[in-house]
């Protein structure tokens, strides 16, 4: 584990290397305790670099056996080598440069550089894992060519996998064998990835569209190969819609997909072979749910879609991260829009902003889509830089069009090419391509937090005059006290009183275009002529900034255009208004010792929604599924009291359950589960509808034997967890809800990712005793601190989805968390730090429990030998 040095990374400080390393060759001895690896590295100076200047390599927990330039051993005097640096004092123009270093992969728990995951041999390089192989210019600007030999004994790894294609394999003396892999696309070496194991393969291939075959393989865990043709089939479709949507075409002979089980991350776009946690590849009926179906989907078309945004093109330094991750993310959210619902996915993709990227940058580890500044760049793989980066890459959609956009991709994939590029690059493409001027634009890469817009409205009926006075605002953020103005495109529609749109004579007050209003300047008084009503406004249509709204406006407004909004989200969006306003309300009132109490008209609304046969039920379903408690802490902003927000949801799911109940047991009746099975998305979101219900229809009279009924006749993992789920927190303790935990776990008790389901409900039911319950499975035989998806599952699902037992009142789910934390960071610190940012929002809480989370902080902080990663998070936390 590196100890943390202090340094801090700025952008302003990047300079190119002196020297390039135009081919690197690897050859790779396998063993689980002393694995040699020797790299051949040809080196130039670069034209302009001092003579004088000397090499030096990153290395990160290194043991250097030998070293020789050119053939030549080097004398002690001709370099310095420490494990976690390599200097060669005044080498010469170009040579080639031999090491030799020993790791081991075995004891390797960080699970970074060359590990072993079930007696599998594998690699994770991004960002810095490369330098625990071997001595290099570990940064993302230095491109090679890569030869990789791999050798192994032929029982333990029959399977030699590397990036690029296979050039030969051949049997070794004693029970060895080796293959040889090249790479012809200069790649940087986070991109390096090696597999040796014995596992299973799924084979199959596709042609590209100049006609080129390719193979396709997924390899996973022997025995498990049936569980991999869902991970398949996305991928195929995903190279097809690659092709079509950005005229991108794959381009080696094979692509190859690796499923381990000790993970850091979801997974990696290492050239040609992907490697994947095997959570995001493995998928039946019997034990995956929709959203697991859905996320693997979306993974493998992420991790495909690097291939040219990431791969081909690259990112010049880790500040730029945004470039290939934002816009990535952008990529494979348009790709599950295209094979799902479009409206549906965009407002899932709303709410996971809403829920991740929104407190980050509302707290104190906020930072700009492209920082500025990092001391371990670990801890920048957040929801800002891919979720909101995604964001960012829409908007210059809805700016440009979808024409300009996407020359400005073809532009962009013409000109850097092959290249290591940054932000300006990727900009400047956009502005050459349409001729506008995206200076101020640029200030959503630069410039951290949220904006908000507030907006008010007047009619003038005797000037036919509509007037909507609009003032941008962005609040400050650690280190970024002023802001400057940005530039907002927000899609509007004036409403009129039947549900059509309103036409208008002109506008002034700022430029209006294609239904967008340019937000440029603070305030603008943007004025619609020739309009004889008053109409309903809707705002952000397709959420088309990623922005917070202070509209003022009318509940008669808000509630006609959550039944009447002709966009799918802004309607959404009407209801999902209505609901938080309300349970605000009742948080205060529960605060001030009243009883909440709720409008019919809300109620009644739901039930319509519910029974709107003309929307899709997975719409049916967001709209019903109330906003988060941690949703609702973040609208309320400060001394929260995560018990009351509680008490309010639970109170307005009671009022809609007891309103509906009726119609809701109705249509949960009509969407019976026929016991076909597709994980397609309309299949998908009956059931969601259905669940949904089953959670309201539980909490009236008989709701644990409803929930136990639906638990026993489940015909696949999406019913049956939510069954469980709904008898696990709302039915604690009942005989139902005890005997279905158990029958799950004899059930799957060997199936260690349906077991993170059983530990993720179980961690995530509310209330007091559930600190002691996750204490107490951090003992059960499934567990293991060492495996980052059981870790994720049960201390992750309790310290960031279990509200009311995390933030117990006594600081006992903190002291629990500090601990754990402490305990994780031993092994892993990256998903020990990952976990740490539980406790970010921890100054908007009431004033008791935040001393209490305080204290946990510091517990951390104070802790002898701290990583860079967790002291990173930490003290940034506190600060
Ligand atoms: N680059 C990976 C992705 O977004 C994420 C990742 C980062 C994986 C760092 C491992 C380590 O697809
Ligand atoms: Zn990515």
């Amino acid at each position: 584990m590196r100890t943390d040095t202090g340094q801090v990374f700025k952008l302003e400080d990047y300079r190119p290397s002196d020297f390039s390393i135009p081919q690197t060759g690897l050859t790779f001895r396998l063993s689980p305790d002393a694995t040699r690896v020797t790299a051949v590295l040809t080196i130039e100076r670069r034209d302009g670099a001092a003579a004088s200047a000397s090499l030096v390599l990153d290395g990160d927990g290194l043991v250097l056996k030998r070293i020789a330039i050119d053939g030549r051993e080097l004398a002690p005097a001709d370099y310095l080598a420490t494990p976690d640096q390599l200097t060669i004092l005044k080498p010469p123009a170009r040579f080639e440069l031999l090491l030799e270093t020993e790791i081991a992969p075995a004891s390797n728990e960080a699970l970074m550089g060359l590990y072993r995951s079930s007696n599998v041999y594998c690699t994770q390089c991004e960002a810095e894992g490369f330098r625990r192989i071997t001595y290099f210019l570990d940064r993302p600007d230095i491109l090679s060519i890569y030869t990789v030999r791999i050798e192994a004994r032929m029982d333990e790894a029959p399977l030699l996998l590397s990036n690029g294609n296979p050039v030969e394999s051949g049997p070794l003396t004693d029970g060895w064998h080796y293959a040889r892999w090249h790479d012809p696309f200069p790649k940087p070496s986070y991109l390096f990835a090696l597999v040796a194991g014995n596992l299973g393969q799924v084979a199959d291939s596709f042609v590209t569209m100049s006609g080129r075959k390719v193979e396709l393989g997924i390899y996973v865990e022997p025995g498990k190969e049936g569980l991999a043709g869902y991970a398949m089939d996305a991928l195929k479709r995903s190279m097809q819609w690659d092709e079509q949507a950005f005229g991108r075409e794959y381009d080696l002979d094979v692509f190859n997909i690796v499923a381990v089980s000790d993970f850091n991350m979801g997974a990696m776009e290492n050239k040609g072979l992907n490697i994947f946690n095997d959570k995001y590849v493995l998928a039946d009926r019997e034990t995956a749910t929709d959203a697991d179906f859905a996320n693997i989907e979306a993974i493998v078309a992420h991790e495909y879609f690097h291939n040219w945004t990431g791969n081909r093109i690259t990112c010049r330094d880790w500040f730029q991260l945004c470039l290939k991750e934002g816009l990535t993310v952008f990529r494979d959210h348009e790709f599950s829009a295209d094979q799902r619902s479009r409206a549906v996915k965009r407002i899932a993709e709303v709410r996971t902003l809403r829920a991740h990227q929104f407190p980050e940058d509302q707290g104190p580890l906020a930072h700009p889509v492209r920082p500025r500044r990092y001391r371990e760049i670990n801890n920048f793989y957040t929801a800002t830089v891919y979720e909101k980066g995604s964001e960012v890459v829409r908007m210059i959609r809805t700016i440009l069009g979808p024409e300009a956009f996407r020359a400005g991709m073809d532009l962009y994939f013409e000109r850097h090419d092959g290249e290591a590029a940054t932000i300006e690059d990727f900009l400047k493409v956009f502005e050459d391509v349409s001729g506008r001027d995206l200076s101020q634009f640029a200030l959503w890469y630069h410039q951290a937090g949220t904006p908000n817009l507030t907006v008010s409205s007047t009619h003038n009926p005797a000037a036919r005059e509509f007037t909507l006075e609009i003032e941008q605002s962005v609040p400050p953020t650690p280190s970024e006290s002023r802001k400057r103005l940005m530039h907002i495109p927000l899609a509007f529609g004036l409403v009129g009183a039947g549900g059509e749109p309103v036409a208008y004579g002109g506008v002034e007050g700022a430029a209006v275009e294609d239904g967008v209003i340019h937000i440029r300047k603070r305030r603008h008084m943007v004025r619609f002529s020739g309009v004889d009503e008053r109409p309903a406004v809707s705002l952000n249509r397709g959420f088309s900034a990623p922005i917070t709204l202070s509209v003022e406006q009318k509940a008669d407004d808000q509630f006609f255009l959550a039944g009447h909004d002709s966009d799918a989200f802004a309607r959404w969006q009407a209801f999902n208004t209505l609901l938080t306003d309300a349970l605000i309300a009742a948080f205060r009132q529960i605060l001030g010792g009243a009883k909440p109490a709720f409008s019919a008209r809300l109620t009644g609304l739901a039930g319509k929604i519910a029974g709107d046969e003309t929307l899709e039920p997975a719409y049916c379903a967001l709209a019903l599924s109330l906003p988060g408690e941690a949703d609702i802490a973040r609208d309320i902003g400060r001394t929260i009291d995560p018990d009351a927000i509680f008490a309010a949801r639970e109170a307005l799911a009671l009022a809609i359950a007891r309103a509906n109940q009726d119609a809701f047991a109705n249509i949960y009746g009509r969407l019976a589960d026929d016991g076909r099975f597709s994980p397609d998305a309309a299949s998908a979101g009956r059931r969601a509808l259905r669940n949904t219900l089953l959670d309201y229809l539980s909490l009236l009279p008989g709701g644990a034997s409803l929930a136990a009924w639906h638990f026993e006749a489940a015909t696949n993992m999406t019913d049956r967890a939510a069954a469980l789920t709904v008898l696990a927190h709302r039915h604690d303790g009942s005989p139902e809800a005890v005997k279905a935990l158990a029958g799950f776990e004899a059930r799957y008790g060997a199936d260690p990712l349906v077991m993170d389901k059983w530990f993720q409900i179980q961690a995530s039911v509310p209330g007091p005793k559930t600190v002691e319950r996750v204490r107490a499975l951090t003992g059960h035989a499934a567990f293991s601190m060492a495996n980052p998806n059981r870790v994720r599952s049960l201390v992750g699902t309790f310290s960031s989805a279990n509200q009311t037992g995390f933030h117990r009142a006594d600081g006992e789910g903190y002291r629990f968390f500090a601990q754990t934390v402490l305990e994780v960071e031993k092994r892993n610190p990256q998903v020990a730090a990952r976990l740490a940012t539980a406790l970010r929002s921890w100054r908007s809480l009431e004033p008791g429990r935040q001393a209490k989370a305080r204290e946990a902080l510091l517990a951390i902080a104070g802790a002898e030998n701290l990583s860079a990663d967790l002291r990173d998070i930490v003290e940034r936390t506190l600060a």
